[in-house]
């Protein structure tokens, strides 16, 4: 069974929360903005991705407050002084982020509220936080209205112009390690989710070749009992099928299946093959 839902006919909030909900997990922007008058704005944003990176760009919107149309601070600002600075957060500072996130008054800092330290930036007037593992100082190029009631978007585009990483998030061949970063998403309702060793696994890109595909896979492993759909997943990617064995395997299929499942788990594709000749 499954729930549809036409968009003509559902709420805004319906229509919020299965976006939200739904497109997860979300990274969030944590975005420090100035006003004309120099008051400092620090506000969370998971409606956020990356578009490119020759220019290197970044969107986050802020949007019209659905319960009265309003705009964010943020917004505000980015009008007055285009420029900000896109901190990505990880979890030793999500209580924090999620406390500023609260409806303060035009002009109240933040970084202040929430207890985070302000350090100048170099490229742009906006400070950053200090605590932030990284921070992206941005000039907007341009703001998009994605419509003019309660719900609609703004999407910031915003290119980079200067990245400060914290040494302590670094391998040791200066790449960003995620474990060390601990990076945090958003998701629906009040979920956030952790990047940690449980969560983190690698997928091999089928870039040196493009795999087989389902449709050369034999009838025998597609309609297996055992193996999970990951598992054909990993089988059709090799770029061809191995020889059949001139050793043909006395296993039962349910065996066979069995041992090439255990192979595939541990990311031994070859020899699961192997085992399914
Ligand atoms: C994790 C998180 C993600 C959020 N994402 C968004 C978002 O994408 N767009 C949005 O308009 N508000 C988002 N919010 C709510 C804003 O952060 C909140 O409205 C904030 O007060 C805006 O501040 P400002 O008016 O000072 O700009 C988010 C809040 C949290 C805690």
């Amino acid at each position: 069974m499954v729930t549809s839902y036409d968009f003509s006919s559902i709420s805004i909030r319906q229509k919020f929360g299965l976006i939200t909900g739904g497109v997860t997990p979300r990274p969030i922007a944590f975005v420090s903005t100035i006003n004309k008058k120099g008051q400092v704005n620090l506000s969370p944003f998971s409606f956020f991705n990356a578009f490119g990176a020759n220019p290197p760009i970044l969107v986050f919107s802020p949007s019209r407050r659905v319960r009265d149309n309003t705009v964010k601070h943020t917004l505000e600002n980015v009008k007055e002084v285009s420029e900000c600075v896109i901190h990505i957060a990880n979890y030793e500072m999500v209580e924090q982020l999620s406390l500023s996130s609260g409806d303060y008054a035009k002009g109240v800092n933040e970084f202040v509220k929430a207890g985070f330290t302000e350090i100048s930036s170099i490229a742009v007037k906006p400070p950053r936080i200090k605590q932030a593992p990284i921070a992206f100082e941005c000039k907007v190029n341009n703001i998009v209205e994605t419509g003019k009631e309660g719900g609609a978007g703004n999407l910031v585009i915003c290119e980079i112009l200067h990245a400060h990483v914290s040494n302590d998030i670094l391998d040791s061949d200066g790449k960003i390690d995620p474990i060390k970063m601990n990076p945090i998403a958003r998701l629906g309702a009040n979920y956030y989710a952790q990047i940690n060793e449980k969560s983190l696994f690698e997928v091999a890109k089928p870039l040196a070749h493009p795999g087989i595909g389902f449709d050369n896979l034999p009838n025998s492993i597609l309609q297996s009992k055992i193996l999970t759909a990951n598992n054909l997943g990993q089988l059709a990617s090799v770029k061809e099928i191995p020889t059949k064995s001139l050793n043909p395997s006395t296993k039962s299929i349910e065996e066979s299946h069995t041992l090439a499942k255990h192979l595939l788990d541990n990311g031994d594709i070859e020899k699961a093959w192997i085992t399914l000749l």
